[in-house]
Parts: C-alpha cells; structure tokens; sequence
C-alpha cells in the first residue's frame, strides 16, 4: 500500500523530511525550512530543503538551502530576521566524530541562497547531545537562544546582543519522564484570550529511548511560565501534552510572523515508526499551521492552537462520502446528543473513530484494521485526551490524504495521526447515543497544486 500525497500540507516532492527548521516570515512569504534528505526518502544526509509561500497553504519547494557536507550534517535550528533584511540562520552541526555544536549562516537574498561562517561552529560545548538552536528576539532587546542538552533532559539558554557573542545565562529542566530525550525548543510569549495578559511558554519535544523505550514514541509538550535574567523558569512539576495525537513532534513557530502571532509548523510524524510509513517517492509532512495562544480555564492557563484552514463547503447530516482532502466542521447540540461518533472508512482495510463523550470528557482518536496493523505494530491503538472547558458541541477534523488532525473546544484539545485511509473516497457516518443525528459541513478542499493562482484563498492567521 502507498498512501497519497497532502494538498494543501507542506510535503517534499520527493525525498526525506522530519522536523521544521529555520521558520521566518520575509518579503511577504512565509519561508519553510525542514530536516530533508537530498539523496533518499530514509533519515540520512541531513540538510536543510526549503519551501515557501504566500499563504501557509500552497508551497513552492526551492532547492536544497544548507546540504550536508563530508563529516558534518546540518541538524535542527532557526531563522532570524534582522532589521535590514539579512537572515540568520543558526544549526545544529552534527559532526561525524560526535559532536554537535551550534554554527551560523547567513543569506541576503531572503533565504536563496546562503554563506557559512567561516568561524563554525559558533558555539561549541563538546557535547554529543547540544542541538536544536532557536533564537528569539527579547523584549527589550537583544537575543536568547535556547537549545537542548538532550541526554540530560534541559533546555540551556544563551544570550547576545549581536548574533555574535553568545553569554550561557542557564538552564531549565530536567523535569517529566525519565528515558526520553529532549529535543527541539521553543520560546513563545503568548496572549491570553480575553485579557491583555501574555505569558511565556516553552515548547517542547521528547523521545524515547533505550531497550525498553515507550512504545507510544515521541511527542511534543508544554510549559507555561516565565523569562527571568534570560532563562525560562516555571513552577510546574511535568510537562503538559501539546497533542494528544500520535504524530506532532519537533513544532517551532515563525520568526517575525505578521502582528507578533505566534504561528507553529510541526512535523506530522513519530520516530517510532517514522520510517516504514509507505510513501514514494517522498515521506515526511508537517501539520498545518497552527496560531498559538492561552485560555484561562478553571484558573490554569491551557495551550489553544487555531488551524489555517482552507475555506469550508456545503452542510450534509449523517454519512457522507468524501474525497480524502477535506475539512469537516461537525456540530451536535450538547445536550441531546451524549456520545458522539465519527467512523471514517476508506478503500484501504483500515478504519478511524473519533469518540467524544461527555461524561467520561474524553475526545478519542483510534485506527484500526489491516493496513494500520501492517504499518508497524505499535501503530494502531486509540488515543484519548481530557475534554478541558465546557462541552461545546463542535469537532473541526482536517483530513490530507494520510494527514487527520482534529481539534475540539475551540483548539483546546487536539489530536494529529497519520492515518491509512488510502487514496479513495471516504465515507464519513456520524452517530450519536441519541437519534439526534450530528450535522456534518464538509469543505472538500479545493487546495490543489502549489502556486496555482485559481485556487481560492484562505483566511490569514489571526494576529496574537
Ligand atoms: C528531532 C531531531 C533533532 C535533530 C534532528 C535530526 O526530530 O532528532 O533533535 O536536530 O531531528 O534530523
């Protein structure tokens, strides 16, 4: 079996892809940069692939920007753009002797085309485990990089004036499970709805490791808390699930995004199975774009996480037959309905079932059938998060060929899987405990080819 292509989620023509790398807004275009592969469709030879584009739903792919070269590749990092238009990027090389350290390039073309320094790596602490840079600019001037120790499970922080001189300022962590590690962070200072309130969250990526690794695999996670003399402190006694799905990891947001908003791009897979998941001749996507912001429920800050959508279709109620490519707004009225059940069936012999039940307040995703159990053993299974906030009655779930990503009470609660659905249509039955049949609107998603002008247009993320 081969699963289809995405159409309006960043995926490479051809060849490897894993985590987001070096995400900027510049000259009107969101830049994409990504872990990619330029010789296979396995991890491998890492570098950096580049896209683009206007609109966070079509993608141009460039050429390769940042290639592996003899003895080192190109790991994780980040993008900054400076006040006269030049961009910094600063990486991960992992050298072939075990060290990873942090180096720089820079581009003047708006990220075409880019000249190494010839002082890397820029910061070195002879670790094996020292990776994933992500520079944010700070209120108030100057420049924090965050990157991982990721053995010993901590975040460490730098701080320059000029991109140049870097000064460790400490650490945060370790706190959470043990036997993963820790990999790509991310500093946000977000809003809280409703209020004028922003906060600091550091965003988080773990995986497990050794003999007995959780078969679960990697995930992302969340902690709410503050910026005190350039590092990151938090109260919190464990890290807070960002997804509860089983493919989002490795999630960064954009530099300079459009009004400050904090626009997130995760890479929709899971390293525990990542390499067997039967594409060609490409394997690798990213989650769409999501608008990161708070909520106070109940006195906790929660993490909410709004998609870019394409625009929505017609309303259907009960099953419905669908191309793969589609979003589907399903609406119930909370207090007739009970349980709700979505059942998606493909031509593949696989299933998926997305439950939300009110009195256990659990929203479920599971797959199931032959072509999941074929994947990878660990891969079929049922996920279920807490319903966080009053029950709301609405479920978004965003379906891309072998992409679903459902989001429920208003991007509280969120749940991305690669599902193996197959390239057919799709038939969609809602049920409910009651006979009161949950209406289905689906937007068949005319997204199609990317830089294709008469394609309709999406809305703008909202600005933070
Ligand atoms: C996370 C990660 C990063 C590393 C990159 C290598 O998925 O392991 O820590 O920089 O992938 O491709």
């Amino acid at each position: 079996m081969s699963l289809p292509r995405p159409r309006f989620h960043l995926a490479p023509a051809q060849n490897w892809m894993n985590d987001p790398n070096g995400l900027v807004f510049a000259d009107d275009r969101w830049h994409a940069f990504f872990q990619f592969n330029p010789e296979g469709n396995d991890w491998g030879n890492m570098s950096w692939g580049h896209a683009s584009s206007p609109d966070l739903l079509h993608w141009d792919e460039h050429p390769v920007a940042l290639r592996h070269r003899p003895g080192e590749q190109i790991f994780s990092g980040s993008i900054v753009s400076g006040d006269d238009g030049t961009l910094t990027a600063f990486y991960t090389s992992a050298y072939d002797r075990g060290i990873q350290a942090q180096s720089r390039a820079t581009s003047v073309d708006g990220g075409f085309t880019w000249t190494m320094d010839a002082a890397n790596p820029v910061l070195d602490r002879t670790s094996s485990d020292f990776r994933d840079p992500k520079v944010v600019r700070v209120p108030g001037g100057g420049w924090l990089m965050l990157a991982v120790e990721a053995v010993e499970r901590r975040v460490v922080f730098y701080a320059s004036d000029d991109l140049t001189a870097w000064r460790e300022t400490g650490s945060f962590g370790p706190l959470g499970p043990e036997g993963v590690v820790w990999e790509c962070p991310d500093l946000v200072r977000l809003p809280v709805e409703g209020t004028t309130e922003r906060a600091w969250v550091l965003l988080l990526s773990t995986n497990p490791v050794g003999d007995d690794a959780d078969p679960e695999g990697s995930a992302m996670h969340y902690v709410v808390g503050d910026l005190d003399d350039g590092v990151f402190r938090s109260p919190a006694v464990d890290l807070r699930p960002l997804d509860h799905g089983r493919d989002c990891y490795a999630g960064v947001t954009f530099d300079s995004a459009p009004g400050g908003a904090a626009v997130m791009l995760a890479w929709m897979g899971n390293w525990r199975y990542a390499h067997v998941v039967p594409t060609s001749p490409w394997r690798g996507a990213m989650s769409l774009p999501r608008t990161l912001g708070l909520r106070r429920i109940d006195g906790v800050l929660h993490l909410v996480q709004h998609p870019v959508l394409p625009p929505p279709g017609a309303v259907e109620t009960g099953a419905v037959v669908i191309e793969p490519h589609a979003v589907l707004d399903v609406r119930w009225d909370p207090g007739a309905t009970g349980t709700v059940r979505l059942r998606l069936e493909g031509e593949a012999d696989a299933a998926v079932d997305v439950v939300h039940d009110p009195v256990a307040r659990t929203l479920s995703v599971s797959r199931s059938g032959r072509a999941a159990d074929v994947l990878h053993p660990d891969f079929a299974g049922i996920r279920s998060a807490p319903l966080v906030g009053p029950t709301s009655g609405a479920v978004t779930l965003v379906l891309d060929g072998p992409l679903l990503e459902v989001f429920s009470d208003d991007g509280a609660t969120v749940l991305s899987h690669l599902v193996t659905l197959g390239a057919g249509p799709v038939t969609i039955a809602a049920s409910a405990e009651t006979d009161v049949v949950p209406s289905v609107r689906v937007g068949a998603v005319r997204v199609g080819a990317t830089g294709d002008p008469a394609q309709e247009g999406p809305a703008a993320p909202a600005a933070a």
